[in-house]
């Protein structure tokens, strides 16, 4: 069975991720849409789509669509995703997966009540050295795990013409680039007790930087760092009482992972992604709906509710307005 793929929004992502299906077997794309006819057809070309949409409601509509794949801005995601769960399809939603948690907690209800398979896209869950990073983990290969390091700083472009500072398409450093360190702390140590985040707002009402502390019990910790205006290395540790483990950059997509057990020579395990990493959720997505499965076991909905609550709490602190997107699409 070939499952067959839809994808909303031709951006940079969408162009990336398209690239990867050529990894992954019984995959294809088969439909593009746009909001515009021509960027449509062009991206249909470019990426060997047979079907154009020039709307989101052609696509979310078209019955030869089993899986939308949802590359809009962040809060746009909403719309997209209700639409396509009330249509039928299954869908993978860039992350962040929207930008408030009871959004989130919106699709969840609906994927559950329609018994569809939805997952954010957080590749680094799928990525090889993270899958067995986190074996490593669970065999206690580092002892009990006490701490997480991670930092994301990428410096992006400043328009105002440019989603990251545009509060109105989820703009800043926290749905776009803190969601990583957040996620990935939230996979090793699973939900905090307590949130405490200092960080800097702009004019345009958007964060460009923070440094956010999650508490656990018994003193366990994860400090994390994300920037819009600086380039930082992109590194995750993982710290434990029997050693330590580091990510390499960027950890949001490693190709290799260092072991530090104490006492002992550091292990470096070199374990590159498929194609540029994307191939391994679009295969987990593929999969999960050739076997009739309701979500991922490696990215389960639950974990996304959990992030969305800790960036929801993040939001608050720093004072953020955020404006999450419409529950429908206008056409
Ligand atoms: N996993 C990753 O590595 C990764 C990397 C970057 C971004 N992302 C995520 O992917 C999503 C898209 O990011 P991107 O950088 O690809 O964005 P982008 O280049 O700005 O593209 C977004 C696309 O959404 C569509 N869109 C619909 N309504 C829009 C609006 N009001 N304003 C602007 N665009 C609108 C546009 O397509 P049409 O107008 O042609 O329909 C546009 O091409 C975000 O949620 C982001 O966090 C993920």
């Amino acid at each position: 069975m070939t499952v067959r793929w839809g994808i909303v929004g031709p951006g940079r992502i969408a162009r990336k991720v398209a690239a990867d299906f050529a990894h992954v077997p019984d995959a294809e794309v088969v439909a593009v849409a746009s909001r515009s006819k021509e960027r449509a057809e062009a991206f249909a070309a470019e990426v060997g789509a047979g079907t154009v949409h020039d709307t989101y409601r052609g696509i979310v509509e078209d019955p030869d669509v089993d899986v939308l794949y949802i590359a809009t801005p962040h809060p746009l995601h909403r719309a997209v995703a209700l639409a396509g769960l009330r249509a039928g399809k299954a869908l993978l939603v860039e992350k962040a997966f929207t930008v408030s948690p009871e959004a989130t907690r919106e699709i969840a209800a609906l994927a559950a009540e329609r018994g569809l398979f939805v997952m954010e896209a957080m590749w680094t869950r799928f990525q090889p050295a993270i899958v067995r990073m986190r074996e490593l983990v669970a065999e206690g290969a580092i002892g009990d795990v006490m701490a997480v390091q991670a930092d994301l700083g990428a410096q992006q472009p400043s328009s105002p013409d440019d989603r990251f500072y545009n509060p109105a398409l989820g703009g800043g450093a926290l749905f776009d680039l803190s969601v990583y360190p957040i996620s990935f702390a939230q996979m090793v140590l699973g939900n905090p007790e307590s949130v405490t985040v200092h960080g800097y707002m702009v004019e345009e009402g958007v964060d460009v930087e923070e440094a956010i502390l999650l508490g656990y019990p018994e003193g366990r910790s994860a400090t994390l760092f994300a920037s819009l205006r600086c380039q930082s290395p992109g590194m995750a540790r993982v710290v434990g009482t029997g050693g330590w483990m580091e990510v390499p950059p960027r950890f949001h997509h490693p190709s290799r992972l260092l072991v530090h057990r104490n006492g002992h020579e550091p292990e470096e395990l070199h374990l590159p992604p498929t194609g540029a990493g994307y191939s391994h959720e679009i295969a987990e997505v593929t999969e999960g709906v050739k076997a009739g499965l309701a979500e991922s076991a490696v990215m389960p909905l639950a974990e996304t509710v959990a992030v969305q609550d800790i960036m929801g709490q993040v939001a608050d602190q720093l004072g953020m307005a955020v404006a999450e997107g419409p529950a429908d699409l206008e056409q």
